[in-house]
C-alpha cells in the first residue's frame, strides 16, 4: 500500500517528488478535479483538529473523492470501541484510503500491518506528523528556493512535538541544519539536535515556534504564560532581531502571547498562514498518492 505513517522511513526523493506535486496542484487551481472519483477516503480523528481534518476534506474534494469525516466524540468510540476495531470497520465498508490522527504512539504502526486499504497518518501522539513536516518544507522551498544549507531553529515544547520530529528527520535528508531551543522540562533527550540559547536561535533562516502543549502536560509543567512568554516566547523585541530574510513558522494554533506575541502572527515575514494554505495542495499530493 501506498500508506505514509512517516518522514523517518522516507527518502529525500520520495519527499521531493510529494512536494513537486503539490506544486503542480498549487498551479492548478480549479477547484475540483475528477481523478479519484469513486475513490472512498474516510477521515478517522481520534483526536481534535481543525487544519489538519479540513484541509484533508479541501483536498479530497477537490481530488473528486467521496468524504467520509468520522468524529469519535460521536461514534461508538464512546461506548468503548477500539481504534483498531473503528478503522477495520470502515475497511470492511469498502473505504480506499483513510487518514487518521491519534494519540498512543506505536499503535499506527501496528494497525497499519493489519490493514489493507493505504492509512495516512495525520498525527500520532508525540511521534510524527508528516504532512505537517510536508507543508513545513514545501512552504521554506517556496520562500528560499532551496531548503540545503538554512538553519532552522525549533523553538518551544520539543518534549511534546510530533511536528518537531517529523521536521528534524525530514529537514536534515534535505541539507538543512536544525537547532532545538526549549526550557529544560521541554526537551526530548532521545532526538539528536542541539540545543541552543534564545538568542542564539532567533538568528536562524527559519525560526519555528511551537505551541505549548498544555492538553498534554503534566500539572506543574507551565509556571506561568507570563514567564515563558519572558525566556522562550518570539516577543516583538526578539523579532526585531531576526534576520532581515528570515521567516517565522509556526504549525498553529498559535497561543497568542504565550509563545508568540499576537502582533507577529500576520506580520509580513510570517509564513502562518501561507503555511494553512500550502496544506491544501500537499494533502492533495499526499491523497493521490496513497490511491494512485
Ligand atoms: N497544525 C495542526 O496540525 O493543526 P490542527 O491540530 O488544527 O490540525
Amino acid at each position: 500500500t501506498r500508506s505514509l505513517l512517516g518522514l523517518k522511513e522516507l527518502s529525500q526523493q520520495e519527499i521531493q517528488s510529494i512536494l513537486d506535486r503539490a506544486a503542480y496542484w498549487e498551479q492548478h487551481p480549479s477547484k475540483t478535479h475528477n481523478l479519484l472519483n469513486g475513490k472512498f477516503v474516510a477521515n478517522m480523528f481520534f483526536e481534535n483538529s481543525t487544519r489538519t481534518r479540513t484541509s484533508f476534506e479541501v483536498a479530497e474534494k477537490r481530488l473528486g473523492a467521496e468524504v467520509i469525516n468520522f468524529s469519535a466524540a460521536a461514534s461508538s468510540v464512546e461506548k468503548g470501541e477500539s481504534i483498531y476495531d473503528t478503522v477495520r470497520t470502515l475497511e470492511s465498508m469498502g473505504i480506499d484510503a483513510g487518514v487518521i490522527r491519534l494519540k498512543p504512539v506505536g499503535m499506527l504502526a501496528e494497525i497499519a500491518e493489519k490493514i489493507q486499504v493505504p492509512l495516512i497518518n495525520a498525527g500520532d501522539g508525540n511521534n510524527e506528523h508528516p504532512t505537517q513536516a510536508l507543508l513545513d518544507l514545501y512552504t521554506m522551498q517556496k520562500h528560499f528556493g532551496t531548503v540545503q544549507g538554512l538553519k532552522v531553529a525549533i523553538i518551544g515544547d520539543i518534549l511534546h512535538s510530533r511536528v518537531a520530529r517529523s521536521n528534524l528527520y525530514a529537514l536534515r535528508k534535505f541539507g538543512a541544519s536544525v537547532v532545538f531551543c526549549a526550557p529544560d522540562n521541554m526537551r526530548a533527550a532521545e532526538l539528536n539536535a542541539p540545543y541552543v540559547s534564545m538568542e542564539e536561535a532567533i538568528q536562524a533562516d527559519v525560526v519555528m515556534m511551537l505551541r505549548v502543549q498544555l492538553e498534554r502536560h503534566a500539572t506543574g509543567m507551565l509556571k506561568s504564560a507570563e514567564s515563558y512568554r519572558a525566556s522562550y516566547g518570539l516577543t516583538v523585541e526578539r523579532a526585531q532581531q531576526m534576520q532581515e530574510h528570515a521567516i517565522i513558522m509556526h504549525p498553529a494554533p498559535v497561543n497568542r502571547n504565550v509563545e508568540i506575541d499576537s502582533e507577529l502572527v500576520e506580520a509580513p515575514n510570517s509564513k502562518i498562514f501561507p503555511q494553512m494554505a500550502n496544506g491544501v495542495p500537499i494533502r492533495m499530493a499526499v491523497v493521490e498518492r496513497a490511491l494512485s
